[in-house]
């Protein structure tokens, strides 16, 4: 009988590490199954000579004990871990795509249009989207009974004496920042304004405007053209032109429309400037002393401009989306054409 391959058994034995049930049970069939190694020994022993058996019977038990012992802690180990099912994880498959969320176009065009300003010089002030009267209306010189303070146009919060209202526009914190501040004055004002009108592609209850307020002493209207000027060719490129038409708001005198030439058609007319080669961004023009005076600035002394414009409306030109609704519903496939940008 063979005493080298008892001890290299045990040895092997010895040394074997955690296995998975599978493999603890092909161990088991190796060395106690009907053909395995210790079986066939046991089998040996029947044949040796008498006064072998005794050393060898004591041999062949310790070996058996000891690859039961060991299958059983195999056995028990492999069961303790939870083995992830191998069919279940393809090692190959390319990983999942983590979309990354982008800026939505409107928050672009309002960072562009004031980076722009901070450029010239102006810091970014801001006021409540809840207002009352004064600020929205009385202090910016619109008469008692002017159409804009009609309850067809601005959301009323509350309508006794003092009245509370969601702004207009963002020409209230002009206010807001000429009673906390004497000239010079140079600031962008970005802010939500709200209106009661019906939604359509081209309005909407809820929009953005930025307003510009300049004020200090011997402001002409040829700075405000300059100004704006500058802008224009910032924000649509060098070759862009720009025009001012005249026209009316309580707050400014004298007051223009700020036109810039069609950045699609170079002026030559097409379908978004609707064939005039020029696209309307803005209203500004020359403070009314009467606004100066409402908030505790000598009107003799300064003089200054303002301009407001939509950013919604600016954002359409640039990218020439045609609906405003787009803006609002948020649609993904809308706002991953912006991802990049
Ligand atoms: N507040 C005006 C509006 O909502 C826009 C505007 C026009 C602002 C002329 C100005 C300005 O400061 O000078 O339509």
């Amino acid at each position: 009988m063979n005493n080298e391959k008892i001890d290299q058994l045990l040895d092997w034995i010895d040394n074997l590490d955690d296995k998975t049930e599978a493999e603890v049970e092909e161990i088991r069939v190796k060395l106690l199954g009907k053909k395995g190694e210790i079986t066939q020994l046991f089998d040996e022993f029947r044949t040796i000579l008498p006064e072998q058996k005794r050393e060898f019977g004591q041999k062949l038990n310790v070996l058996k004990k000891a690859a039961q012992e060991k299958i059983d802690q195999l056995r028990e180990a492999a069961a303790s871990i939870i083995a992830p099912e191998k069919s279940s994880i393809d090692t190959s498959m390319p990983g999942e795509n983590l979309d990354l969320g982008s800026r939505h176009p409107i928050s672009l065009t309002r960072e562009e249009i004031i980076n722009i300003f901070k450029k010239f010089g102006y810091c970014v002030a801001e006021g409540p989207e809840i207002e009352d009267d004064w600020h929205v209306f009385g202090a910016l010189n619109f008469p008692p009974e002017h159409p804009a303070r009609d309850m067809q146009d601005t959301f009323f919060i509350s309508t006794d004496d003092n009245r509370v209202l969601l702004r207009t526009h963002t020409s209230s914190v002009q206010v807001r920042t000429m009673e906390k501040q004497q000239p010079p004055i140079r600031v962008i004002c970005p802010g939500r304004v709200f209106r009661n009108e019906a939604i359509s592609a081209r309005a909407h209850c809820i929009f953005h405007q930025i307003e510009g307020l300049y004020i200090d002493e011997n402001v002409s209207f040829a700075d405000l053209k300059q100004a704006i000027l500058l802008f224009a060719k910032e924000m649509f490129g060098e070759s862009t032109q720009i025009r001012l038409r005249p026209s009316y708001f309580p707050f400014t005198e004298p007051s223009a429309e700020v036109d810039v030439s069609c950045n699609i058609c170079k002026g030559k007319g097409c379908n978004i400037c609707k064939g005039t080669g020029w696209l309307e961004i803005m209203g500004c023009g020359m403070v009314d002393p009467n606004v100066l005076e409402a908030s505790g600035i000598d009107s003799k002394k300064y003089s200054g401009f303002a301009f407001g414009m939509g950013v919604e409306r600016i954002a359409m030109l640039k990218w020439q989306v045609k609906d405003l609704r787009l803006y609002f519903e948020n649609d993904v496939r809308f706002l991953k054409e912006f991802e990049t940008l």
